[in-house]
């Protein structure tokens, strides 16, 4: 159907779009509240066994470039200065990557990628 078919409509009237999006931007916004753990800095105590897996997925996955247990990180990040008050930066930097640092997407699950953090902030000291 053509805009002419609708214009000569039978009905002479109004036309009507259909589909108008009211609340569009609220929608959107809504996208935006993303849940995030209650107290960031208070959630710091982690258990021995996350901080286990993340110093394994560090091993294999992170120090090549941030260096054997995050020492010597040379020109890449010292991740043991990351500011502990900082996990969403943390998630994002390792999801969308870095400038040298490549993004890893959705290789990590959730819990690994907490388990990667539980070790960055409690792993080594
Ligand atoms: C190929 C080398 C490489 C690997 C592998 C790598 N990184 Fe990085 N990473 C970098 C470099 C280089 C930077 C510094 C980026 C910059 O600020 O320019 C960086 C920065 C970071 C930062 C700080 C980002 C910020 O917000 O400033 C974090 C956190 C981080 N890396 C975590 C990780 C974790 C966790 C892993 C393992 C899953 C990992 N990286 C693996 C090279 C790497």
């Amino acid at each position: 159907m053509s805009w002419g078919d609708i214009r000569a409509g039978r009905h002479g009237g109004s036309i009507e779009v259909p589909g108008m999006k009211h609340g569009a931007l609220s929608i959107a916004l809504a996208g935006f509240v993303m849940s995030v753990p209650a107290g960031a800095e208070e959630a710091q105590s982690f258990s021995k066994d996350q901080i286990a897996s993340g110093a394994e997925l560090y091993a294999v996955n992170c120090s090549p470039c941030h260096g054997a247990r995050m020492q010597e990180p040379g020109a890449a990040f010292n991740l043991r200065k990351f500011p502990p008050d900082q996990r969403e930066r943390f998630v994002n930097s390792v999801t969308r990557g870095k400038n040298q640092m490549p993004p890893w997407g959705d290789f990590f699950k959730p819990e690994q990628l907490e388990a990667l953090w539980a070790y960055v902030m409690a792993g080594e000291r």
